[in-house]
């Protein structure tokens, strides 16, 4: 993009599981030079901290013992250059791979159903992006966290393109996971985001629509420097 980018802005990407947020925000953030917030692993990250103290047995949740755990929770993030992108850590440990696992991923959307959780988490959000300047993903970005956000987007994708693709991911890392396993879990969260009680997963009013079903990620970037130019040049 031929612009000087000096005025810095918040930009919000919302939408269904395994759309390829992540992804998508990170490569804007590195285009400019902002930073990039994956609030998905928040969440996951409290849900890993569940099942290893006790919240979460046989991916059952006791959702008092969560909540009495939830003090006892640091979330920070350290930047790694190998991967343009921040890993995550709970009380000083690094827990980047931990959390994408599919016991993690069977139990999130409860643990993301907690008022108290997402009071908490979303406190965490506002203040990382107090200097603007910030590319932060999730299902409330421009709903909830930041509803003043300059640009905010909607992602979707067809549920089967979906599947594929974070089975791909899975077993590229040596996970032995089924695509009807995924598939289903796709499915479950998309109906579990959309349909919860604190938060629902709901495109914002001035939220642009990015369907990326049939989209390679270079045509997402072209599709959204022409937004960008228009807000920030
Ligand atoms: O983006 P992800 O699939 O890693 O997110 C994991 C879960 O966390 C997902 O089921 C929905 C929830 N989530 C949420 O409720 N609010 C957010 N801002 C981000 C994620």
């Amino acid at each position: 993009m031929e612009c000087s980018l000096n005025k810095k802005i918040i930009i919000a990407i919302d939408g269904f599981s395994s759309c390829g947020k992540s992804t998508f925000a990170k490569n804007i953030a590195v285009k400019l030079g902002y930073v990039f917030i994956d609030t998905g692993a928040m969440y996951r990250a409290v849900t890993l901290y569940g099942v290893e103290n006790g919240a979460i047995v046989d991916g059952v949740l006791n959702e008092t013992k969560l909540i009495d755990l939830l003090d006892k929770i640091e979330i920070s993030f350290k930047f790694n250059s190998d991967r343009e992108a921040s890993d995550i850590y709970v009380n000083g440990v690094l827990v980047e791979d931990r959390i994408r696992s599919i016991d993690v991923s069977n139990c999130v959307s409860a643990v993301s159903g907690i008022a108290e959780v997402r009071e908490k988490l979303v406190a965490m959000q506002q203040e990382m992006g107090l200097n603007r300047g910030i590319v932060m993903d999730g299902r409330d970005i421009g709903t909830v966290v930041f509803p003043d956000a300059e640009l905010k987007i909607f992602m979707t994708a067809d549920p089967l393109v979906r599947a594929k693709r974070r089975y791909d991911e899975l077993t590229t890392k040596g996970d032995i996971v089924s695509l009807e396993e995924i598939k289903e879990n796709v499915i479950s969260r998309d109906e579990a985001d959309q349909n919860r009680a604190v938060s629902p997963l709901r495109r914002a009013n001035d939220a642009i629509l990015l369907d990326n079903s049939n989209m390679t990620i270079p045509q997402q970037m072209e599709w959204v420097s022409a937004r960008l130019k228009s807000i920030i040049c």
